[in-house]
């Protein structure tokens, strides 16, 4: 099985094909990793805030329209996205921890390296497993429709960590309407603090943000969600 990571575009099909979607977005995180990493102070926290305002909504796109997908077209489809699951499931965990973790510490420095690795390792299980199986599963026009569909919900999608909503429709589906909005509120706000040290706009910011956890513990935005998508608990016990 040929990675997609530097096959031509043609192989792929075409511009608009969901896999040359995903792979231009990989090239980005890429990017904004390493800026984040050579980056300090407000500077890095406006890339980190670029980096989940890329990272969540392409991780939600997958999830929502992809994996489905997958589950019925792949012969180990149901395995592949469980695995990829439970890294999301990870970096969601993770980067809610890195919102309430002093920037700048070693604390903070430590939790970003775990979140890199996993990004890094979840782009790896795309291009050079879960993607090329795809790719010999559907025509060139499929991979074009699916494209445009995962598109029109990345940019629709919530912009920040939720770890306890679902990672599988109707879930996650159902928590993106209130989430996005909530998200993405907080985005504005963020970015005019950052501009700007505000008391109220960083008070409306958690005031949401509690919002947004209140939202989440809705019972029904947890349907669909395969129990074993939580791992932390069976890592620490591997641990042991
Ligand atoms: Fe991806």
């Amino acid at each position: 099985m040929t990675s997609i990571a530097h096959r031509p575009i043609d192989e792929l099909g075409g511009p608009t094909s969901v896999l040359v979607r995903q792979r231009t977005d990989h090239v980005e995180l890429d990017h904004l990793i390493r800026a984040a990493h050579e980056s300090h102070g407000v500077e890095r926290q406006k890339t980190v805030n670029r980096l989940c305002r890329l990272v969540f909504p392409h991780a939600f796109a997958g999830e929502s329209v992809l994996w489905p997908v997958i589950r019925r077209v792949v012969p180990d489809g149901e395995a592949q996205t469980l695995e990829i699951e439970r890294e999301h499931q990870q970096i969601n965990e993770l980067f809610t921890e890195l919102e309430r973790t002093e920037p700048d510490s070693i604390a903070y420095d430590d939790l970003f390296a775990q979140i890199t690795d996993l990004l890094r390792q979840d782009v790896r299980d795309e291009e050079d497993s879960l993607f090329p199986e795809l790719r010999d599963a559907l025509d060139d026009r499929d991979l074009r429709r699916l494209g445009w569909v995962w598109l029109a919900v990345r940019r629709t999608a919530p912009t920040r960590p939720h770890p306890v909503v679902a990672r599988r429709p109707p879930g996650n589906a159902l928590a993106a309407l209130p989430l996005t909005v909530i998200d993405r509120s907080r985005d504005g706000l963020d970015q005019l603090a950052l501009r700007a040290p505000s008391r109220l706009a960083a008070r409306a910011s958690a005031g949401l943000a509690s919002l947004a956890g209140g939202i989440e513990r809705i019972g029904v935005l947890r349907v669909g969600e395969r129990p074993d998508t939580h791992i932390t608990d069976t890592h620490s016990a591997d641990a042991d």
